[in-house]
């Protein structure tokens, strides 16, 4: 069963700048709640419930979203501002926290890599918060890979079809299609340029990897952008053993840039708050 979730967020949000200058990107709200809050409790909905995030420096509003705050609690205490904390208290009685710190910025590879600690030897997932992923009439994108993962065993990566020219901004891969959702991953491409790419078929931040990926990690030399690429740790993985690609159900919201940002913005006013299912 995987319990844990990995959530690399030692970034520094450059498309966000001036905003996350001195606050870190997964804390932007969306609407009334910080990116990060949306991805944890998509994984406790799967069933995810030790949290594990991979920070770094100026990043500590993160640990401090996840805890209680005593003046405030106690400031609202009896009152009907109780409601807005609901949500997170939920979060912080049914998960465990833990984190540790990136020092240095190679990769998404080696922050998955300097989660090892957390993680140990057993299967886990991994969001990247600046993906916002909403499914409101049905699974939760990571609830759905969780389902794919008992019954195959492998790693698994989540994608969507994408504008051919727009695949130089995600990891691209190829694979034989052994159901009309789900392919077994043949080819992995980070970043390609659109004449180089295998498809149009783009990872998004939702992976659920097998351990055996730290050792692979180890042994991947930095590849785009001189950084250690999880696409190319997971190509590695492909050859050997099996990787699947999974169209998931929902909607993704790049939220690390601002058109994406906007939308998710949309989205969750119009379908969680206007509803009062915002807390
Ligand atoms: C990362 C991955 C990329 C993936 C993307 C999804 O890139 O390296 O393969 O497609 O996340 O959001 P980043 O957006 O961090 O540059």
């Amino acid at each position: 069963m995987i319990k844990k979730c990995l959530f690399p967020a030692a970034g520094y949000g450059t498309r966000f700048l001036p905003a996350t200058k001195a606050m870190p990107k997964e804390m932007l709200p969306v609407v009334n709640k910080p990116l990060i809050q949306y991805g944890v409790e998509e994984a406790l909905d799967a069933g995810l419930s030790q949290i594990s995030i991979v920070t770094g420096r100026g990043k500590r509003a993160l640990e401090d979203h996840f805890d209680i705050s005593y003046e405030l609690e106690n400031q609202i205490k009896g009152t009907d501002k109780e409601k807005y904390l609901v949500g997170i208290r939920r979060l912080l009685d049914e998960c465990s926290f833990s984190y540790t710190r990136q020092t240095e910025m190679k990769g998404l590879g080696h922050a998955i890599l300097t989660g090892q600690p957390l993680i140990g030897d057993e299967p886990f997932a991994v969001v990247l918060a600046d993906d916002l992923c909403v499914n409101p009439d049905g699974d939760g994108v990571l609830t759905q890979m969780v389902k794919l993962y008992n019954q195959f065993r492998c790693s698994i990566v989540a994608i969507q079809e994408v504008d051919p020219q727009e695949t130089n901004k995600y990891g691209v891969i190829a694979g034989d299609m052994i159901r009309d959702d789900i392919y077994r991953v043949t080819n992995m491409v980070e970043k390609p340029k659109p004449e180089d790419a295998p498809s149009n078929l783009a990872i998004i931040g939702r992976y659920i990897l097998t351990p055996d990926i730290f050792d692979i990690i180890k042994n991947t030399e930095p590849g785009k952008g001189g950084e250690v690429q999880i696409t190319d740790a997971l190509m590695q993985q492909a050859k050997d053993g099996c990787v699947l690609a999974y169209k998931f159900k929902g909607q993704r919201f790049d939220c690390g840039g601002a058109e994406g940002y906007i939308d998710a913005t949309n989205f969750c006013f119009e379908n969680y708050y206007k509803s009062g299912k915002a807390y």
